[in-house]
């Protein structure tokens, strides 16, 4: 008997997606929460369907070829999502990413070349973005204000083209350092002597923010390669300026965020530490504030 043959069609303020799928692929817990709050939240229709008219929610992925962006790609096919892996290198993301997996498709989306050419690579069946760009160091001093600021803009605005209305931004800790009397941190000096990154970053959170679009903005802290050592911390913003965390928890943590209604129109901040407690995403996320 196959698990489940109604769908709901929902169009809830949070997530505004067309269709939320309850088949055997997207039953896992946040799956099944997301469909519960959606009811609470309002449904509007529901109708029966046949198996064959089940299609994954897709997210478009920017930056999908860096080192947090490829995680974020596999946890999102790992839970049954369709992923369009948005690269500026297609050969490379041919070696980067599991190309073989009928659910992934990558496609070209440079986020300097303006909003219309990615309104064309997220298209009219993306149901969110996750932005997990960063300027590569190199001569051009202009990097990251065309990367980390006017980019990640042009996506924002390419999503409203699109009628896309969730947005995750991996952004960094320390972004408005400046206010938080971290002036004289060394990380924040080093990161803003170089093409004023942090301030980079949070001209394009404030953009965001003042867009109306359902954000969550995740400011981690120094990102590691290798796996968690610790539990997750999330605290509002402006709150930590130091501490790091696995790439592993990052694309975890952008994942959830997802999932979780508690997550919506958020700054969070994240680091690991090995004597935090396990806490839950539902506890996380709702534990911080929207302001
Ligand atoms: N490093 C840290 O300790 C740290 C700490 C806090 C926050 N962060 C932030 O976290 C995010 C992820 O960091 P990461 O180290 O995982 O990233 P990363 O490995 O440096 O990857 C950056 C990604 O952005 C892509 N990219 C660069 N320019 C682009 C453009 N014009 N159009 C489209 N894509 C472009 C790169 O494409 P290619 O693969 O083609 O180069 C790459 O996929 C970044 O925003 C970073 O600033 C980093």
């Amino acid at each position: 008997m196959p698990m489940a043959s109604t769908l709901t069609i929902v169009r809830n303020p949070i997530f505004l997606t067309h269709h939320y799928q309850f088949n055997k692929q997207f039953t896992t817990p946040s799956s099944l929460r997301l469909l519960s709050f959606a009811k609470m939240e309002g449904s509007e229709i529901s109708e029966e369907v046949g198996e064959d008219s089940r299609a994954k929610r897709k997210i478009f992925v920017a930056g999908a070829t860096g080192s947090t962006g490829k995680r974020i790609v596999e946890q999102l096919l790992a839970k049954g999502f369709s992923v369009k892996a948005g690269v500026r290198d297609l050969d490379k993301a041919k070696s980067t990413l599991s190309s073989a997996n009928p659910s992934l498709q990558i496609i070209k989306a440079d986020v300097t070349e303006g909003s219309d050419k990615l309104a064309e690579a997220i298209g009219d069946d993306s149901e969110a973005v996750v932005c997990a760009t960063g300027f590569r160091p190199g001569w051009d001093l202009l990097a990251p204000w065309k990367v980390d600021n006017f980019g990640t803009v042009n996506l924002v605005e390419a999503c409203r083209k699109r009628n896309v209305k969730r947005f995750i931004l991996i952004s960094s800790i320390l972004v408005n350092g400046a206010s938080m009397g971290q002036l004289l941190n060394p990380a924040y000096i080093f990161l803003n002597v170089f093409g004023l990154t942090l301030v980079a970053k949070l001209q394009a959170e404030n953009y965001i923010r003042k867009s109306g679009i359902n954000y969550t903005i995740i400011r981690p802290g120094g990102l590691r390669n290798d796996p968690p050592t610790g539990n997750v911390v999330m605290e509002p913003e402006d709150t930590l300026y130091e501490g790091s965390i696995s790439r592993d928890q990052v694309a975890e943590v952008a994942v959830e965020a997802l999932a979780y209604p508690e997550a919506s129109y958020k700054v969070v901040e994240i680091v690991s530490r090995p004597d935090a407690a396990k806490r839950s995403y539902h506890d996380l996320f709702g534990s911080i504030r929207q302001r």
